[in-house]
């Protein structure tokens, strides 16, 4: 099975520094099939991030960091899931615990969200604390639950160096894990020091933000990853 590195760039680069780190970490990915990098930049850089990868490709996918629970329309400010395609969007990230947080979205904005994309061919990728598990599947539709990525994302562990404690992880993989067949990844504090260890889990995938910013510190995770699987 093929594992995900998912790399969400926040609010973080410019344009430019989004291209270079493309063909920094691009050769890193070259006839690795047992491995995909996902990447998230912000919306503004998706355009230039399609260009570069039409024209040098490899397996890496772009994922939006956030998508408009609407369809197009007078919602202003809001980019919509068409939109997304458009720029060769294949994920996006939703409910990520920054927009829950500050953003102030709930689960049914979450769940508005996924028909969007998933109406529209993109694979939404749902962030998740370990409270939002029963609420969030309450609000989707039993219908698109397989059809999605599921993010275990505890909070508190976002931001630092060490990540939660695998026996934590391992059991809310498992309760995610009892709603849907779909892969679910772990996200918070993942580093090239600790990635190793989370090897051991039976995760899809691991979200890296921080430790994703510098290209050589997301390749030597993408490394260990390949080599491990
Ligand atoms: P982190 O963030 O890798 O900096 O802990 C993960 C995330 O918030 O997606």
């Amino acid at each position: 099975m093929t594992f995900l590195v998912l790399a969400n760039f926040k609010s973080h680069k410019l344009e430019g520094e989004v291209l270079n780190w493309l063909k920094t970490v691009s050769p890193a990915l070259k006839n690795n099939s047992s491995l995909k990098l996902l990447v998230a930049p912000a919306l503004l850089h998706l355009p230039a991030a399609h260009a570069y990868l039409s024209t040098h490709p490899t397996n890496v996918e772009l994922v939006a960091q956030d998508a408009s629970p609407f369809p197009p329309g007078a919602y202003t400010g809001a980019i919509n899931a068409q939109q997304l395609k458009e720029y060769g969007v294949s994920y996006s990230l939703v409910g990520h615990s920054e927009r829950r947080k500050y953003f102030h979205e709930n689960h049914q904005d979450v769940a508005n969200k996924v028909k969007e994309l998933l109406s529209n061919g993109i694979t939404p990728a749902i962030c998740l604390s370990r409270d939002d598990i029963v609420p969030q599947f309450a609000a989707l539709s039993d219908d698109l639950q397989n059809d999605c990525l599921y993010c275990f994302e505890p909070p508190a562990d976002i931001g630092g160096t060490t990540t939660a404690p695998l026996d934590l992880i391992r059991d809310t993989v498992d309760m995610i894990k009892k709603y849907t067949s779909a892969k679910v990844l772990y996200g918070g504090s993942v580093t090239p020091e600790n990635v190793a260890s989370l090897l051991e889990l039976p995760i899809d995938g691991v979200l890296v933000a921080t430790a994703s910013l510098e290209a050589s510190s997301l390749t030597a995770i993408i490394s260990t990853c390949s080599h491990a699987r």
